[in-house]
């Protein structure tokens, strides 16, 4: 019998919270474009009895992303998809964010939708950062949908799109749109896809703001959230798990805030200061 691949692009925190919880018994494909990341990670997981394997891949390149389909497959039928892959606004300027954020995971959403196995599921790891735009009209959300991936970029109001915070929560806004009409695509082969929207979760990166210069802007921040702590890796990990069991097969299409919520504080409660400045 063919050996279950779970393919995981963005070998991060998130990524390895959400691998260890449904790589048990398959192939996990680590790809990420720090092969060094990837390598690190690979070898935690196999000292855990994980069977995995590790690809570069950079996730705003299709080239890339057509040779790890390639690669996944030639390893068994793709079950799992997970993108955890991204890079934020405070580390890479507008054009980055947008070609890994926003072209990227569209093209693995495209990509994969046309090979994952009957049954299969995926997870994209959006941000509740794209819960911080108002709505969008209509035609724009069509727009972010279903423009085929290579025309995305050309798109007149992302093109004018001239600061890394906004390039950012429109690539989250996007992501949850394209999960959406994907859903549609990747039921044809009876698999879900839902994305997931995390707020402050606490990654190497994040402790260290929490303990940095910025400290006491985050900290008025965890304090204005109704759970007011930040969130795990681990909490991710458990609700993309649910996501992608059996016990999940009627969510598709899907976007889940998982934020102790700070988007509802954000709109509507102690956090709306924040708009002043987002
Ligand atoms: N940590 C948070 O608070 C938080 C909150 C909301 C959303 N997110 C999202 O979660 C995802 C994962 O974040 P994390 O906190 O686990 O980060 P992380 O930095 O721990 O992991 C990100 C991984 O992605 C890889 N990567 C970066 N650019 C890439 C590219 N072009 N191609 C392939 N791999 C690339 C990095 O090498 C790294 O291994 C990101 O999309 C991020 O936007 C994180």
């Amino acid at each position: 019998m063919a050996k279950k691949v779970v393919v995981l692009v963005g070998a991060g925190s998130i990524g390895i919270a959400i691998a260890r919880r449904v790589g048990v018994g398959k192939h996990v494909v680590l790809a990420d474009y720090s092969l060094v990341n990837a390598e690190a990670q690979a070898k935690v997981l196999e000292d855990a009895g994980f069977e995995c394997s590790t690809i570069k891949c950079d996730l705003g390149s299709k080239e890339d992303i057509l040779a790890l389909v390639d690669y996944a497959t030639s390893k068994g039928e793709v079950k799992y998809l997970v993108n955890a892959a991204g890079v934020s606004p405070s580390q890479a300027p507008v054009e980055e964010i947008l070609r890994v954020d926003l072209y990227g995971t569209s093209v693995l959403l495209e990509e994969f939708g046309k090979v994952i196995t009957e049954g299969g599921s995926g997870i994209i790891i959006s941000s509740q950062s794209g819960h911080r735009l108002p709505a969008l009209p209509q035609e724009q959300n069509d727009a972010l949908a279903m423009t085929p991936c290579d025309e995305l970029l050309q798109l007149p109001f992302i093109k004018d799109i001239d600061d890394t915070l906004k390039a950012y929560q429109y690539s989250k806004r996007c992501n949850v749109l394209r999960v959406m009409y994907e859903a549609t695509r990747w039921g044809r082969r009876s698999a879900t896809v839902n994305s997931i929207s995390p707020g402050i979760i606490i990654t190497p990166l994040a402790n260290d703001e929490l303990h940095g210069p910025r400290k006491d802007g985050y900290l008025r921040m965890i304090e204005g959230m109704p759970a007011r702590r930040a969130g795990t890796p681990d909490e991710v990990g458990d609700l993309a798990e649910f996501l992608m069991s059996s016990r999940g097969r009627f969510i598709s299409g899907a976007d889940l805030l998982i934020d102790g919520g700070c988007t509802a504080s954000y709109w509507y409660g102690d956090l709306q200061y924040l708009k002043a400045t987002h």
